[in-house]
């Protein structure tokens, strides 16, 4: 039977000759989609077919959107409509809140007097914007002013501690464990797809293992899972990764080990013996990954952090904004003092570390199932990291096209069909009559990043038209205005 017995004969698009990869990994195929208002309706020839506009995609490839399931967007997915960063890379749908940072649901609490938000939360924002008391909130000024792509959120441990407790250097009482609980249930019955903590970081890195798994225990009636930035990703990688099944075993939630990577020199290799304690897990619970495609890393300037880094440059600081782009020793060297002293003199402040090998970020992206995933982190004032602009296409043109890492079909599996369903995301990240036209169009045999650690803010070349829920919103390297971003809802259980 054709694809294209019983459909209709009229759309409001088609995106006729294109080679269709439909985000499941099956081999391309060359087919016209057609679209009725913000679903596919038809995949197939329907060179006889009507519609109010017809585009030409012969020669280019028609994907499924990709989903970014690691991002920091929180904020900038109601300031920036466009969310150029991502649109411009093809990204249709964004998860927010993770390594344990979310922006909703918070509620001051005896935190209000202090400066600047701590530790990790500082990297979505000041104390102004945290001001969603309740993720419904979130969601009402999202829909109030919508952005160009549609937004899943995760709710974010930290956040969730910051609310509750007067400080983070210890565990959580039983008592504040059920307030706790209690605002995650809150935000999963308003639509959350899950917690992620950032067990790495001053503000949960005193949570002990069971802390995790008495908040985790909450997800999995929901359909809802957990998303871990582990406690170390350098000399105790492996034993993180234990601690990460450990939590998604006595949980039952399904996980994501957040941003996979094995950060300084002496640990490189480490991934083998991760890895295989990941293989061996996934054969009894669902466990899976994401992972973005640089050999440096990027979050607060941490002094922990600057152990395991060869070479440390400046992407933000809220004091000294002059010294964005310097290395951190140079900036040490010239004002004659301690390393701690400058990082108190510099923060809020933000780094990019130089910390991983190349084959071994190649081995995690190769493993069956990795999750291509940015963690981007938008600022306002700064240099960030290229993978806020660049990860998608880079996988695309550098890891897949030219290095062969895998197959196009693969890649783009890797980021839509497979986190939209990891993530539960209801008719996203596959191309089929019924599915969202989430849909970019690109050119396999150009796309690539243009962003790098110089000029990190450049979008993509060879990504030539994205749509967003049947809606054209990316086009000649600009936002079209258009902004008919949703929430992406989770799948019911
Ligand atoms: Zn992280
Ligand atoms: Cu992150």
């Amino acid at each position: 039977m054709s694809d294209t017995t019983q459909i209709p004969n009229s759309f409001d698009l088609i995106i006729a000759g294109g080679e269709v990869v439909d985000g499941t990994g099956s081999p391309r195929r060359r087919a016209d989609i057609g679209v009725i208002a913000d679903r596919v309706a038809a995949v197939g020839d329907l060179s006889q077919a009507q519609a109010k506009e017809r585009v030409d995609a012969t020669g280019l490839a028609v994907a499924p959107g990709f989903i970014d399931v690691h991002t920091h967007d929180d904020r900038m997915v109601l300031t920036q409509p466009a969310v150029a960063p991502k649109s411009s890379q093809g990204v249709t749908t964004v998860v927010t809140g993770n390594c344990g940072v979310s922006l909703a649901p918070f509620v001051p609490g005896s935190r209000a007097g202090e400066a600047d938000p701590p530790g990790p939360m500082a990297l979505l924002g000041t104390w102004d914007d945290y001001k969603y008391p309740t993720l419904a909130d979130y969601n009402e000024a999202l829909e109030a002013s919508p952005p160009a792509i549609n937004v899943a959120s995760l709710v974010g441990h930290s956040t969730l501690r910051a609310g509750v407790m007067d400080g983070f250097e210890r565990p959580a009482t039983k008592a504040e464990i059920d307030a706790m609980a209690k605002v995650l249930e809150q935000s999963l019955k308003d639509g959350a797809v899950g917690l992620s903590t950032g067990l790495a970081y001053p503000t949960a890195i005193h949570a002990p293992t069971d802390e995790i798994v008495e908040l985790a225990a909450c997800l999995k009636d929901f359909g809802a899972l957990y998303t871990s930035h582990m406690r170390n990703e350098g000399p105790d990688l492996v034993p993180s990764v234990d601690e990460t099944i450990e939590i998604a075993d006595r949980s039952g939630a399904a996980t994501v080990i957040s941003h996979h990577k094995c950060v300084g020199r002496e640990n490189w290799g480490k991934s083998h013996d991760s890895l295989a304690h990941i293989k061996a897990a996934q054969q009894r619970m669902k466990l899976d990954y994401d992972v973005y495609p640089y050999t440096a890393t990027s979050t607060i300037l941490l002094k922990d952090f600057l152990s395991t880094s060869e070479k440390t440059v400046l992407t933000s600081s809220a004091t000294h904004p002059e010294m964005v782009g310097r290395e951190f020793d140079s900036v040490v060297a010239e004002w004659g003092c301690s390393v701690d002293e400058a990082i108190e003199r510099l923060s809020p402040a933000g780094a990019v570390y130089f910390r991983m090998d190349e084959d071994e970020v190649r081995r995690i992206m190769a493993f069956p199932g990795a999750m291509i995933a940015s963690d981007g982190l938008p600022i306002d004032e700064g240099r960030p990291h290229p993978r806020l602009w660049g990860t998608f296409p880079r996988v695309l043109g550098h890891y897949c096209r030219d290095h062969g890492v895998f197959s196009l079909e693969e890649a783009v599996h890797r980021m839509s069909g497979k986190p939209a369903s990891v993530f539960g995301l209801t008719d996203r990240g596959e191309i089929r009559p019924g599915a969202f036209a989430d849909l970019v169009i690109f050119d396999p045999k150009t796309v690539i990043d243009r962003a790098t650690f110089e000029a990190p803010e450049t979008p993509a070349g060879g990504i030539e038209r994205v749509y967003v829920n049947g809606e054209l919103v990316w086009f000649e390297l600009s936002w079209t205005g258009a902004r008919p971003g949703r929430r992406a809802e989770r799948a019911a259980v």
